[in-house]
C-alpha cells in the first residue's frame, strides 16, 4: 500500500483559534497542514500570508506546511514564506512569467517546489519540469473557495500524471485538492493520488464527543484508504 497522507486545509478552520485548531487537527492524524494563499487577484478571495505561516511555527508547529501559493505575481513572495517555516511552496504554472526561474526560487530557499495544475488547465510543462519538483497538485475544484463539488474528469488526469512519475521513476508526491471527502477519497487513491487536502470535510465534521478532536472523519478518510 502506498504511504497516504491526509492535509486538512486551513481554510476551513476556524480561524479566531487557528493555533489550537492546527493542533487539534495534527493530533487527530492528520499529516500535513494545507496552507490556502489567496490575493484577490489570481482568485477572487483573500486569505492568508507569510505572517500566519509564521505564527504557526512560533506556536509549535512542527508538521510539514504546504504552501498552496494562489497569487500572481509568484516570486516576490517565495523567500517570504521560506522564511516563515514553509515546507512546501506550489505554485500555478500560469501566475509565473517564468516557471523554472520560480521552481528554483523555492528550492534555493530551502523549500520543497510544487506545481498546481487547473481543472482545464493542460500537463504540458510537466515535460520539463518534473524531475524538478516534489510535488504534483491537481485542483478537483476551480481555486478561490472551500467547500465546493468535486469535478470528476480530474481522476483520468491524476491517472496521466501517476503514470509520468511511474514511468520515470521519480519521487515526486501526487496530491489532489478540492472537494476530497470519505465518499470519494479511496477512488481518488485508486487513480494513483497519495496525498489528499480536505477542508470543509475535515473541520466541518468535529468528534461528536470531542468538539476540539477530528479522529472520526480522519479515521474514517483513513479506513477507505486501507481498501485501495
Ligand atoms: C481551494 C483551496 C482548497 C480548499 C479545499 O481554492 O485550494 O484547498 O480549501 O476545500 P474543500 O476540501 O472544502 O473543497
Ligand atoms: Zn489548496
Amino acid at each position: 500500500m502506498p504511504q497516504f497522507r491526509i492535509a486538512p486545509s486551513i481554510l476551513s478552520a476556524n480561524f479566531a483559534k487557528l493555533g489550537e485548531e492546527v493542533d487539534n487537527v495534527l493530533a487527530s492524524g492528520a499529516d500535513i497542514v494545507h496552507f490556502d494563499v489567496m490575493d484577490n487577484h489570481y482568485v477572487p478571495n483573500l486569505t492568508i500570508g507569510p505572517l500566519v505561516c509564521e505564527a504557526l511555527r512560533k506556536h509549535g508547529v512542527t508538521a510539514p506546511i504546504d504552501v498552496h501559493l494562489m497569487v500572481k505575481p509568484v516570486d516576490r513572495i517565495v523567500p517570504d514564506f521560506a522564511k516563515a517555516g514553509a515546507t512546501y511552496i506550489t505554485f500555478h504554472p500560469e501566475a509565473s512569467e517564468h516557471i523554472d526561474r520560480t521552481i528554483g526560487l523555492i528550492r534555493e530557499a530551502g523549500c520543497k517546489p510544487g506545481l498546481v495544475f487547473n481543472p482545464a488547465t493542460p500537463l504540458d510543462v510537466l515535460e520539463y519540469t518534473l524531475d524538478k519538483i516534489d510535488m504534483v497538485l491537481l485542483m478537483s475544484v476551480n481555486p478561490g473557495f472551500g467547500g465546493q463539488k468535486f469535478i470528476p474528469y480530474v481522476l483520468d488526469k491524476a491517472r496521466r500524471v501517476r503514470q509520468m512519475i511511474d514511468s520515470r521513476g521519480l519521487d515526486v508526491s501526487l496530491e489532489i485538492d478540492g472537494g476530497v471527502g470519505p465518499a470519494n477519497i479511496l477512488e481518488v487513491a485508486q487513480a494513483g493520488v497519495d496525498t489528499f487536502v480536505a477542508g470543509s470535510a475535515v473541520f466541518g465534521k468535529r468528534n461528536e464527543a470531542d468538539p476540539n478532536r477530528y479522529d472520526s472523519i480522519i479515521g474514517q478518510m483513513r479506513a477507505e484508504l486501507a481498501k485501495a
